[in-house]
């Protein structure tokens, strides 16, 4: 598929999505919303494929929903066609990981998305906001719960009151981002998380982060009976008599994904 608004790139086992919007700090506009979950789907279809990166530009992750594009939608539109919801959702829904690696703005929308993947890199330039206040509305795409969730009511609920913006330092104290990189380390940080990821065991994989998952979804008491079951049930997988006996062996794993 020939993309207009992203670029994708494979590199090695890790899949890589760069938003390319650069005249409109990588507004997210439905077009662009539809080509990254196409190109989520295509990673998640290649079994080659072991772990996703999403990124913008240095001056912008993604300033947020296209605001040009938005402005002029009525209640009906937006609530029969389930604005952004849908597309959106895709990205929280990858089973594979999905890191972001965020320079410059990633507001509204943009700090939404950052916030559906399962980690976040930031550059020392990085900026997250939710100024949906400051247009009138709220945010749309998780901002109010999943910001909540990972910095807390306080922090959540000025930010989103007063669209005031977290540097990246205050991003990284607040829980909010796993790190926080010099800009011009930003991209091989991720990239080498990336492909350290891609290089283990994928049912591993894949049951880590289900798991982290549930934390957010359910009780302790159900997350940690969620948690053992799959753990029983990594010891049916070859990978896991490969793991051991290398380690035993004192060799490196030979992983095949089974
Ligand atoms: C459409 C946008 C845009 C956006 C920037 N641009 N953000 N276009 N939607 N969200 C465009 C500008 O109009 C401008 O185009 C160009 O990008 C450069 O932006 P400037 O404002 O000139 O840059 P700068 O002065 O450096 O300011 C950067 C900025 C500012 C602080 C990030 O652009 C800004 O405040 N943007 C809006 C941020 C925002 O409110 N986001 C939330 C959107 S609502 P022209 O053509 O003039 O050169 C949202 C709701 C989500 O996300 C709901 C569910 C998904």
């Amino acid at each position: 598929m020939g993309y207009q608004n992203i670029i994708v790139e494979k590199k090695g086992r890790v899949g890589l999505i760069t938003l390319n919007r650069p005249k409109a700090l990588n507004a997210l506009c439905d077009a662009l919303v539809q080509e990254l979950g196409q190109a989520l789907n295509d990673f998640e279809g290649d079994a080659h494929i072991g772990a996703i990166v999403i990124t913008g530009s240095e001056k912008a992750f993604a300033a947020g929903a296209d605001i040009k594009e938005m402005k002029d939608r009525s209640f009906v539109d937006v609530y029969l066609s389930d604005f952004i919801t849908k597309g959106w959702e895709r990205v929280a829904q990858c089973r594979k990981p999905v890191i972001a690696a965020v320079a410059g703005y990633a507001l509204g929308g943009g700090c939404e998305l950052a916030m559906m993947c399962d980690v976040i890199l930031a550059a020392d330039t990085a900026r997250f906001g939710q100024p949906e206040i400051t247009l009138g509305v709220l945010p749309g795409a998780g901002g109010t719960q999943r910001l909540t969730r990972l910095v807390g009511k306080a922090k959540a609920m000025e930010m989103c009151l007063s669209g005031r913006m977290m540097d990246a330092a205050e991003a990284e104290r607040s829980g909010l981002v796993s790190r926080v990189l010099p800009a011009e380390q930003l991209m091989d940080e991720a990239m080498k998380l990336a492909d350290r990821i891609a290089s283990m065991s994928a049912p591993a994989v894949l049951m880590v982060k289900e798991s982290v998952n549930r934390a957010y979804e359910t009780t302790l008491a159900e997350g940690l009976h969620f948690e053992r079951r799959l753990f029983h049930a990594a010891f049916a997988t070859e990978d896991q008599k490969e793991g051991m006996a290398a380690f035993v062996e004192k060799r490196q794993p030979d992983f095949k994904d089974r």
